[in-house]
């Protein structure tokens, strides 16, 4: 299926989303939200991709949303919007499947909030990452004022949301907002090299331990360890499970289905 805003491909069980509208350092319009469901519709039916990458065309992951459409905006356009972006970030998080946002270049407001929707965030060591949102009077509409304290602390976020502050990619690693940083030219062939140990992992594991950690993360403890212990218990449902101990025990490579 060809897209105008988002390229799409599959390489064994590794699948990339790249945001593809590089004259507008990708900034997020309307189609590039649809285009990008599609996609992860696409992703969520077929059960051979194990893994999803993001990255973006050119020198930005995303450089927010189209600030082209703000003048035109009523409140209540300005919320169906934003509601459009904040339901396909619950897509991407909600996929079964782990996803890798590869932070190419600028990851500013609503490209920063789709990296932070994303699993496991690595990034070039020329990323830039921000909500700027404040700087035009406004706020972070796709998240960004809840996934980014949630990942970095209150104190952090409140800092950067409340200045509008863009910071580098080693402040990004340094604040626990980025896993790993590369030169720009390995960022690709390091996420690819990741995305294909997790793409032999246990499928079902996989599955679990994802939905765990975030459905459990704004929950108390007591509920969040019963989360894991019924999620435990599912993993064993799986052959992949027996798998994994025959071949620890017998001293072998496991082979997951
Ligand atoms: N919305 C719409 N267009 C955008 C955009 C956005 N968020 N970000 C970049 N663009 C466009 C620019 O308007 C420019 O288009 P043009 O060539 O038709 O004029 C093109 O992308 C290149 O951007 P430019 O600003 O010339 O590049 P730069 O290297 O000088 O600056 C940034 C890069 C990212 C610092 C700058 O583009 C920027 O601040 N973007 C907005 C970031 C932002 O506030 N995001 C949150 C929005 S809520």
């Amino acid at each position: 299926m060809a897209y105008n805003t988002v390229l799409f491909g599959v390489d064994g069980r590794v699948a990339t989303l790249t945001f593809n509208r590089p004259d507008k350092l990708n900034a997020l319009n309307p189609e590039m939200w649809s285009e990008m469901s599609a996609v992860l519709s696409q992703v969520q039916k077929n059960p051979e991709i194990r893994v999803l990458i993001l990255t973006g065309q050119g020198r930005a992951f995303i450089a927010g949303a189209d600030i082209q459409l703000f003048p035109q905006f009523s409140p209540l356009e300005a919320a169906y919007y934003s509601k459009i972006g904040q339901d396909v970030l619950f897509q991407v998080e909600e996929l079964p499947i782990p996803v890798i946002a590869a932070v190419n270049g600028f990851a500013l407001g609503g490209g920063c909030e789709v990296a932070m929707a994303a699993d496991i965030l690595f990034a070039a060591e020329e990323a830039k990452f921000g909500q700027p949102e404040i700087n035009l009077a406004l706020i972070p509409g796709f998240g960004g004022s809840q996934r980014l304290s949630r990942l970095v602390g209150l104190g952090r976020a409140r800092e950067l949301c409340l200045t509008g502050r863009t910071i580098d990619a080693a402040e990004a690693r340094s604040i626990g907002l980025v896993a790993r940083v590369f030169p720009g030219a390995a960022l690709m062939a390091e996420t690819l090299k990741v995305a294909r140990g997790l793409a032999e992992k246990g499928r079902t594991a996989l599955q679990m331990m994802k939905r765990v950690i975030d459905q459990g993360f704004s929950q108390d403890l007591r509920s969040a360890i019963a989360l894991e212990n019924d999620a435990f218990g599912l993993c064993f449902a799986d052959p992949d499970a027996r798998e994994g101990a025959a071949a620890f025990l017998e001293k072998r490579k496991p082979k997951f289905a």
